[in-house]
């Protein structure tokens, strides 16, 4: 199969994901909404580190205060009743119905240079698949840069292995418990080796040929949850800032579309976090129930999602 990397394809978002489905990869060029997101978190991640420069700061200050900084800086991002009317007003832009378009919260990546700090709050992604970690088939992650980047601090897609098993830890992985474990403040105080249980590959990577996609601030990078990809080792000199987030379509996931499930064994599902673009709704509870297990109730304890 080929691997075709679609730039601002005129097709709508009901044929954009069955393609997505298919392991295709989708960017766009910046668009009013994106770039109003990134001139937001700019200003977030410029007021949080003042007086450095977010890019450099990292040749200025100790890790552990670094690792802090962070830890504030991105609950404070990612809960931030603004940052969800970005996403509403992208969805809106790039052409999908908020009926339907249910959106996780979205996420602040960095990515510091010559592994000055890769565990924990800032951690350098192994290859994985979003899959590994509970989300449903039909997930589709959008990503983009929050400053310039380079092939050397892009993230890479691995796309042979798309339709391809990989042997991976995922079936120890339940995304209840790990809630309960690992989220929240204390993986800011991960600074060395991270020893967190996150599901990895048990056989070698062949990591190339790989796809790096280098795109303006603001232009977007569309792919599969079951992609599998892998943040580049940060050789660039500057640190990486990177907006992510996750979407599904209730229709999708009723009618039980997505990629293929080619070696994802984790249990518990995300399907709680999603809200809907519309009116910030969950997604209704006959379809949480279809990619549910018996986990959420393990010992007594529901899994409480991020509320709206
Ligand atoms: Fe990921």
């Amino acid at each position: 199969m080929n691997d075709t990397v679609y730039f601002d394809p005129a097709c709508d978002d009901d044929e954009r994901r069955r393609r997505l489905f298919e392991g295709q990869l989708f960017v766009y060029a910046p668009r009013p909404s994106s770039l109003a997101f990134v001139e937001f978190t700019r200003k977030l991640v410029e007021d949080a580190f003042a007086p450095l420069d977010p890019r450099t700061a990292q040749y200025h200050m100790p890790v552990d205060e670094y690792a802090q900084l962070l830890g504030k800086l991105k609950p404070s991002f990612i809960h931030h009743p603004e940052s969800k009317r970005h996403i509403q007003r992208m969805l809106n832009e790039f052409g999908c119905d908020l009926d339907t378009t249910y959106f996780d919260v979205p996420k602040l990546r960095s990515s510091t240079s010559d592994e000055y700090l890769t565990s924990g709050i800032a951690y350098a992604w192994h290859p994985h698949r979003d899959t590994w970690y509970s989300a449903p088939p039909c997930q589709i992650n959008w990503w983009f840069p929050v400053y310039e980047i380079t092939s050397d601090n892009a993230m890479a897609f691995h796309p042979r292995y798309f339709k391809e098993g990989v042997a991976n830890t995922s079936a120890g992985y339940n995304y209840y418990l790990w809630n309960q474990q690992f989220r929240g403040a204390q993986v800011a105080s991960i600074t060395k080796s991270d020893p967190r249980p996150l599901p990895k590959p048990t056989q070698p990577v062949e990591m190339n040929p790989q796809i790096r996609l280098v795109v303006p601030p603001g232009s977007l990078i569309m792919f599969s949850g079951a992609q599998l990809h892998s943040s580049v080792p940060n050789t660039s000199g500057v640190t990486r800032f990177s907006i992510d987030f996750r979407l599904v379509n209730s229709e999708d996931a009723r009618a039980q579309r997505g990629a293929p499930n080619v070696d994802a064994q984790c249990t518990g599902t995300t399907m709680r976090d999603y809200l809907r673009g519309s009116d910030l709704s969950h997604v209704p509870e006959e379809i949480i129930k279809m990619y549910d297990d018996e986990t959420a109730q393990q010992g007594g304890m529901l899994y409480q999602p991020t509320t709206a």
